[in-house]
C-alpha cells in the first residue's frame, strides 16, 4: 500500500490513540509492520535524529528500508522523522518519503525555539509535510540529567502553548505532562487534568513522548483526555534485548544472529500489537 500522510492518519484517529514506534534497525521496522498487521491498525514508523547518528549520520539507507517495509504492509503506515535539531536533516525529509517531522528545539530559549521551529514549518508545510514540535521539556533525552524529567515545573504551560502554536504554526504539539524518555519501568504518573487543559487550549493534536514508562491504564486515560500520537521506543528495545538475553542464556554457543534476532523481532511485534490495540480502545478496561 502507498504510504499515508501523518496528517491524514491523525485526522482519522477519531478519539483513538495512534502508536508511533521508533525504528533503529531494519528488524524494528519489520516488527512494527508485523505488529500493526496483527492488530489490523494504522501505525507510524519514526526514525529519530539519534537513530540516524547511529547509522553513521546517513538517513537514506534506514529510511529507504523502512519505507519499503511500510509500503509492503496491509495496514496504513505513515513515516515520521523524530526529534530533529539539525536543519540539514529536516531539509531532506521530503525526498525520503516522510509525512511528518518533529522539530525539537525544546532546549532553546522560548523566542529562539519559535523562530527555528517557524522556519521549519514554513519549509515543510509548503512541501506537504506535517510538523510536530515540543514545548516544555520532556526529560530523559541524551545529555539530560536523569532527574530533570520529574523536576517540578517540567510541564507545558497552557497559556504559553496557545502562544507557541499561534506563532510557529505547528500542526501538532508534544507536551510535558509527566512522562520521561527511556524509562525501563512503567510507573510514570501523567497529569491528566493538564492534558485536558492543553487539549482545550490548543487547537492542534497533542503528542505524548516517553510513553514506554507509562502504564497501560494511564495511557488509556491520556488518550481519553486528548492525546493522539503516542510515541513508544524503549518498550521495543526492552522486548528485543530481553529476548536476545534469554536466547543466548540458553544457547551460549550460538553465533548466527538470525537465531537470536528472530525471537527478538517477534517480541517487538507482540509489543507493538499490544500497544496499538490498547490505544485504539481507550475506553476498554
Ligand atoms: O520520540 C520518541 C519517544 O518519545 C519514545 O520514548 O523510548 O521513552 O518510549 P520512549
Ligand atoms: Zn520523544
Amino acid at each position: 500500500m502507498p504510504l499515508v500522510g501523518t496528517a491524514e492518519m491523525i485526522e482519522a484517529a477519531d478519539g483513538r490513540g495512534i502508536g508511533a514506534f521508533n525504528v533503529i534497525t531494519v528488524e524494528h521496522a519489520e516488527a512494527i509492520a508485523d505488529g500493526a498487521t496483527r492488530a489490523g491498525l494504522p501505525v507510524i514508523m519514526q526514525i529519530s535524529e539519534n537513530a540516524v547518528a547511529f547509522h553513521d549520520g546517513r538517513l537514506e539507507p534506514i529510511a529507504a528500508a523502512t519505507a519499503a517495509i511500510a509500503r509492503a504492509c496491509d495496514v496504513n503506515v505513515a513515516l515520521h522523522l523524530d526529534h530533529v535539531t539539525d536543519p540539514r536533516l529536516w531539509e531532506i525529509a521530503p525526498q525520503h518519503g516522510f509525512g511528518s517531522v518533529m522539530i525539537d528545539q525544546s532546549k532553546l530559549p522560548y523566542e529562539d525555539n519559535i523562530a527555528e521551529t517557524g522556519r521549519a514549518v514554513e519549509f515543510l508545510n509548503s512541501r506537504g509535510l506535517w510538523v510536530e514540535s515540543e514545548l516544555g521539556q520532556v526529560g530523559g533525552k541524551e545529555g539530560d540529567t536523569p532527574l530533570s524529567a520529574h523536576a517540578p515545573g517540567a510541564r507545558t504551560n497552557p497559556l504559553e502553548a496557545i502562544d507557541y502554536v499561534a506563532q510557529t504554526g505547528v500542526d501538532a504539539l508534544a507536551v510535558a505532562v509527566g512522562s520521561s524518555h527511556a524509562m525501563t519501568t512503567r510507573d510514570a504518573a501523567l497529569d491528566i487534568d493538564l492534558i485536558a487543559a492543553l487539549r482545550t487550549a490548543v487547537g492542534v493534536p497533542l503528542v505524548l513522548h516517553g510513553s514506554s514508562g507509562v502504564p497501560d491504564v494511564e495511557l488509556r486515560r491520556a488518550v481519553r483526555a486528548g492525546m493522539v500520537k503516542i510515541n513508544i521506543g524503549t518498550a521495543l528495545n526492552i522486548a528485543y534485548t530481553n529476548a536476545i538475553r534469554d536466547y543466548l542464556g540458553e544457547n551460549p554457543d550460538t553465533v548466527d544472529p538470525r537465531k537470536y534476532v528472530t525471537p527478538a523481532r517477534e517480541a517487538m511485534a507482540t509489543t507493538v500489537a499490544h500497544f496499538l490495540t490498547l490505544l485504539a480502545n481507550p475506553r476498554a478496561n
